[in-house]
């Protein structure tokens, strides 16, 4: 059965109170899962069966929700971003030990939003994706194109362009850790619209030629909502979503949850 990744990344959102309590929240419901089984010996995976969840908070919320998920959780942990080196000079940066001593498991490179405001290349997600593997974190690689590449037909070029120039260079055994998320810039956040299927089956199937069965996990992300949640999942090639505002609220992200556990039934 192919894994499904159901992740969110909050963005620059929620303090440490707010934090606490979706973790909370997401631990009493796993546990709760746990207790209701049938199977005295079950484990919150039961409740799980199939699905790989992840969570990626703001740097200052790592350790809180760590601690509050526990350390044997079922859901990963990452950060929105990593530096490539593993010290030194280069001040407002976090590296990837850092973030892994903070509890993080997974590493978020090239978000769009980043390489919009903050200058990352494809060489510096090539640079981060080999630090996060160096140090046994899974690297989640964010590509997508604009509305105008779109627009002039360029969607799968671009988007096999960004994966190949990050993955430059790595062994079959590295490239199997790591998850790509497809997420189209034209359909992130509020100045967004949702992607239709029809719009996805292409690239899809260009990053499946390329990139299924080779890597973790091939996501999709970009206005994913309760709605249209399940029939992206259809998607051949998609084992899992990236979600942002549909899943900060935690009864969101339950009911994520809910339909990708259908959906692997
Ligand atoms: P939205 O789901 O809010 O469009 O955000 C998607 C995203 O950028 C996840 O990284």
């Amino acid at each position: 059965m192919t894994t499904l990744w159901i992740g969110t990344s909050w963005k620059m959102n929620k303090t440490l109170a707010e934090a606490r309590e979706w973790a909370a929240g997401l631990r009493e419901h796993l546990d709760s899962g746990t207790k209701e089984s049938a199977c005295p010996h079950a484990s919150a995976t039961s409740t799980l069966a199939g699905i790989q969840p992840f969570v990626i908070p703001s740097f200052t919320a790592t350790t809180t929700v760590r601690e509050v998920l526990g350390e044997e959780s079922p859901v990963l942990l990452g950060v929105q971003n990593a530096h490539w080196e593993d010290a030194g000079a280069w001040t407002g940066e976090v590296s990837v030990p850092q973030a892994k001593d903070a509890g993080a498991q997974i590493v978020e490179i090239g978000h769009s939003e980043r390489r919009e405001h903050f200058g990352e290349t494809v060489e510096t997600t090539r640079l981060k994706v080999a630090a996060a593997l160096r140090h046994g974190l899974t690297p989640l690689l964010c590509i997508g194109e604009s509305a105008e590449v779109k627009d002039a037909g360029g969607s799968s070029g671009f988007i096999l362009e960004q994966a190949q120039g990050a993955l430059e260079g790595l062994t079959a055994e590295e490239l199997a850790r790591v998850v790509i998320a497809y997420e189209p810039i034209w359909a992130i956040g509020e100045k967004g619209r949702p992607a239709t299927v029809e719009e996805l089956v292409e690239p899809f199937a260009a990053l499946g030629a390329q990139h299924s069965g080779k890597v973790a996990g091939l996501l999709y992300g970009g206005s994913v909502n309760l709605d249209n949640a399940a029939e992206l999942l259809g998607i051949e090639h998609v084992t899992g979503l990236f979600v942002g505002r549909t899943a900060w609220q935690l009864p969101g992200y339950l009911e994520l949850l809910r339909i990708a556990s259908a959906v692997t039934r």
